[in-house]
């Protein structure tokens, strides 16, 4: 796999930016060196520093020392962050080399734009992502959109970084909020079906922990059927469902319990959720 030779920063080393930064460690895409974290309780940088990233509390310094830069504080942080980054950022020539790659929920490419005014070119350059957490293992899924200052070589980089944690696709930006809620929040629906699944069996008689593998290795296995085989999901269905059997049986169930419209008014309100978080 290819590697990078940029210093990758991350402003706030909470959850999501940890997901990215120890999946591309991990995946050998930068070195552990490569890599300095800030955020405003050192002490919750322990992590971090356990897999061999520089951290630091101040976040011009990651702005000054690092080339492509995740910024990965909540969007109602942004503002504060960043005016305070206007306060203490000594901008540099170097700076129009620099790029910016944003996680935040809900918050639009002109946004970024307007905030990250501390920066030393009047041309910066931002890519908006919306990634999810499943990235720390090498199975996310991030989409993302740059602004007019990217190139395409930045561009390259960025589907190197992403797409080697997963998947990543270049989309419009009208698009991301709708990802948000399928697939940025889409792990805490699945981590509920799994346990809800186990649950089932448990009350059937299984183990808990054996029910908790067998919950999470069935969608595993359904998921990657789906994914390798390209056939639909409902025709996938249709071939595990013998007539008069036990699986039709356990399907009824579902529709009975509103599975499916469930799900789809949980994407719905996820995704709207995240564009009011980018708005406040
Ligand atoms: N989690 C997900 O599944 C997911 C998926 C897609 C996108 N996102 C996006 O990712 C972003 C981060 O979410 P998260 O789940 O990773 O949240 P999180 O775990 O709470 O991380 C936020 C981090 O920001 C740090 N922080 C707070 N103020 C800061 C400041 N002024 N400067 C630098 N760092 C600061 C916090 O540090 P302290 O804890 O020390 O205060 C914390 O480590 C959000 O914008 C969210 O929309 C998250």
């Amino acid at each position: 796999m290819a590697k990078l030779d940029e210093r990758i920063g991350f402003i706030g080393g909470g959850n999501m930016a940890f997901a990215i930064g120890s999946g591309l460690i991990g995946r050998g895409i930068v070195k552990p060196s490569q890599v300095l974290t800030s955020g405003p309780h050192i002490e919750n940088l322990a992590r971090w520093r356990e897999i061999g990233a520089g951290t630091t509390d101040e976040n011009n310094e990651v702005v000054e020392h690092t080339d492509i830069i995740f910024i990965c504080v909540k969007p109602h942080m942004l503002e504060p962050c960043t005016t305070a980054l206007k306060n203490t950022y000594v901008p540099s020539a170097k700076d129009g080399n620099k790029l910016f790659i944003s996680v935040l929920a809900g918050t639009t490419v002109k946004s970024l734009e307007d905030k990250l005014t501390f920066f030393g070119s009047s041309e910066i350059k931002i890519i908006r992502t919306m990634p999810n957490t499943s990235m720390q293992i090498g199975e996310g899924c991030t989409v993302y959109t740059g602004n007019s200052h990217v190139t395409h070589q930045d561009l390259e980089k960025v589907h190197l970084m992403l797409n080697s944690l997963g998947v990543a696709q270049q989309v419009p930006e009208t698009m991301i909020d709708a990802i948000s809620g399928l697939s940025g929040c889409g792990p805490a629906f699945v981590y509920t079906i799994i346990e809800a699944l186990a649950d089932g069996g448990v009350k059937q008689g299984v183990p808990r922990q054996m029910a908790l593998q067998f919950a999470a290795q069935t969608l595993l296995g359904a998921a990657k059927t789906v994914l390798l085989t390209g056939k639909h999901p409902a025709v996938l269905r249709d071939e595990v469902c013998s007539p008069g059997g036990s699986t039709i049986v356990g399907v009824h169930e579902l529709e009975k319990g509103n599975l499916r419209a469930t799900l789809i008014n949980a994407v719905e309100k996820s995704a709207q959720r995240s564009a009011e978080l980018g708005k406040k």
